[in-house]
């Protein structure tokens, strides 16, 4: 169906800041070009000191993407060949794949279904003699149950490192997320709540040897130019990005906020029209979560036919994920082994959400699911 432009809702906006902000975003980009300087220049170490104070750690390290943030971070702690670290199958791919990339094996423990995190009271179970870490997943944007996962770590004597990449801002007990781990790792992806305009990404810490560990990785293993003590990585996060973000960190409270506000609303339109075919993601203290995604669940195998409805009318949704990764053929472990992440994998539909979505665009998009339901 031929659906105007004005009737057509993309999943995000993310040109809407980028007009907002054009004259502070379009001279931060213009300075870089004039100076010359390209890569980590003082761009990068200012937004490195900027993250660490909003994110109330000791220190934060520029590197090329989330994925990237992930492996440098994971090295950092030691962890490689012959290591385990447990972590959620229901994630973007780059959270386990990082594991695999540092020669580690991800071992996957089950999701809570309502939460979509990873389920804490799981955890020890999955503990063995090789475990060195943890990688809990803040997915969507809420805080898995942070404060728990650190009590097991410290039991045990593992590290953790928060996959904070989809939550930006996002907090737990008042502690932003990202700030409780052993380290923190960011993606400054475009689609990302704070996104760059190409790939970067961000590890904080409190830990300084951790940093000074990411410092060296991320630059091919090379404390001083044209010496390497250990293999790394061509990782370095260039200035255009670190610019660019620097003009959008101090306008995240707000546009989270705004996020906030529309969840609100989704909630709503949800509880009064839905009649319960349609499960609106929970929220335990909706202060504190970001809504990188609003996602919801549409039980009893209806899901692909309310999106293709969606899809119809114009309306942009994405299924964040459909194949969990454990199933994944690079992984291949078998059905039923995490079977709350495969029921969400059939469920799970991510309705369009940015700061700037209208109260007329979300009542469109309810309405049309409520039809095709
Ligand atoms: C949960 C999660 N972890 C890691 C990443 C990897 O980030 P990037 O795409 O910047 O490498 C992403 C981004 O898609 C993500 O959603």
């Amino acid at each position: 169906m031929n659906e105007s432009r004005e009737t057509r809702i993309p999943l995000a906006d993310l040109a809407e800041e980028v007009r907002e902000q054009w004259d502070a975003l379009s001279r931060a980009v213009l300075d870089v070009l004039r100076s010359g300087c390209f890569v980590l220049g003082p761009n990068v170490q200012g937004l490195e000191q900027e993250a660490a104070a909003y994110l109330g750690v000791k220190r934060c390290v520029g590197v090329a993407s989330g994925t990237d943030a992930l492996i440098i971070a994971l090295r950092a702690f030691g962890v490689g060949p012959g290591d385990e670290v447990i972590t959620t199958p229901f994630t973007f791919i780059a959270t386990a794949e990082s594991v695999s990339r540092v020669g580690a094996t991800p071992v996957f423990v089950d999701i809570e279904p309502d939460s979509f995190n990873i389920d804490v009271n799981r955890i020890e179970a999955a503990i063995t003699p090789r475990t060195k870490a943890i990688i809990p997943v803040h997915l969507f944007g809420l805080a898995c149950g942070i404060g728990a996962v650190m009590e097991i770590a410290s039991r045990h004597g593992l590290k953790v490192l928060e996959d904070a990449a989809q939550a930006f801002g996002g907090s737990s007990k008042g502690r932003k997320l990202g700030s409780i781990g052993d380290a923190g790792a960011f993606s400054f992806f475009p689609s990302k709540n704070l996104g760059g305009w190409g790939d970067g990404g961000l590890i904080s810490t409190n830990d300084d040897g951790v940093a000074d560990a990411a410092l060296v990785l991320r630059d091919h293993g090379s404390r001083r130019r044209y010496y390497h003590d250990v293999f790394g990585y061509n990782s370095r996060l260039d200035e255009v990005q670190a610019a660019f973000l620097r003009v959008k960190l101090p306008l995240i409270d707000r546009r989270n906020q705004a996020r906030r506000e529309a969840a609100a609303r989704y909630d709503r339109l949800i509880a009064e029209r839905a009649g319960g075919r349609i499960v609106a993601p929970p929220c335990p203290d909706p202060a504190e979560h970001v809504y990188h995604q609003y996602t919801v669940r549409i039980p009893g195998g209806r899901r692909d036919r309310v999106r293709q409805r969606l899809s119809e009318a114009g309306i942009e949704t994405a299924i964040y994920y459909p194949v969990p990764i454990h199933r994944q053929v690079i992984y291949d472990l078998p059905a039923g082994s995490c079977p709350n992440a495969e029921a969400a994998a059939a469920e799970v539909l991510s309705l369009p959400m940015w700061p700037g979505i209208t109260a007329e665009q979300q009542e469109r998009v309810v309405s049309v699911m409520c039809e095709a339901l």
